[in-house]
């Protein structure tokens, strides 16, 4: 999914004060674009991942996902969009506790009115395990996995509905920097593999050395879109 922000401003409001958070942001990342924005605490990454992801809206300025404007799309709209094309990874992994490694991969099948039949599901799931790693795992739990392990659940999970776009708010912040790294290039293999366009956000600076594109935030401004060859 091709993404374009023009200008975006953000502010948040607290006891009648306006918090800057975003200033005069524009950005174009290309569909395949494999992406980071780096900055320190603050600086107003986490507010442009949610506006990039839907979850929050601008004040002004313009942000298109494939040309549409997200200001065109009805709630129903957005909904289905959010659901359909796009996959969130969190820092805390957010992997429900009850349901198994099969169970949190396959449940997002599940919204929707059309389920696909379970020979399918079972097909799927088993592949994207295979994929980051944890066919073995499929009957454990979340709370019998290391935080790496959790994480690529949590990354099988966002691209189980094949989403055009993949949006990971500091997605190795639990993580030691060798497993940090493991994760990274996880979301590499798999936007290389899938065409699935990822932007993810972090303040560590020695995880993005396999990442041919980032953008730099100080103080809600862009300072610097670094790209490169890796
Ligand atoms: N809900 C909120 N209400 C008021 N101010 C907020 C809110 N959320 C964020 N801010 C402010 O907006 C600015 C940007 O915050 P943001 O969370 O986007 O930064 P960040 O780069 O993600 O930081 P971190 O690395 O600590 O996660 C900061 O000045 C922050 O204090
Ligand atoms: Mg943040």
């Amino acid at each position: 999914m091709r993404l374009v922000l023009q200008e975006v401003n953000k502010a948040y409001h607290l006891d009648g004060v306006s918090v800057p958070a975003l200033r005069g942001v524009s950005l174009e990342v290309k569909s395949g674009e494999f992406m980071a924005i780096a900055g320190p605490s603050g600086s107003g990454k986490t507010t442009l991942l949610n506006l990039m992801g839907a979850i929050d809206s601008v004040d002004d300025g313009i942000i298109l996902y494939d040309g549409e404007d997200v200001r065109q799309m009805t709630e129903e709209r957005l909904r289905i969009f959010r659901r359909d094309r796009l996959g969130f990874i969190f820092q805390n992994y957010n992997l429900i506790p009850v349901l198994t490694v099969y169970e949190n991969v396959e449940y997002p099948l599940w919204i929707g009115d059309q389920w696909p039949d379970e020979k399918r599901r079972r097909e799927v799931v088993m592949e994207l395990l295979r994929e980051v790693g944890l066919e073995n795992y499929a009957s454990r739990y979340p709370n019998q996995l290391s935080g790496g392990q959790k994480q690529r659940v949590a990354v099988a999970r966002a691209l189980v509905r094949r989403p055009g776009l993949i949006l990971a708010d500091e997605p190795t912040a639990n993580l030691d920097s060798s497993t940090a790294h493991q994760i990274i290039e996880l979301l590499r293999e798999c936007n290389k593999s899938r065409g699935v366009t990822v932007i993810f956000s972090t303040h560590d600076s020695r995880i993005l050395d396999v990442v041919n594109r980032v953008v730099h935030l100080e103080d809600g401004r862009i300072v610097r879109d670094e790209r490169r060859e890796v």
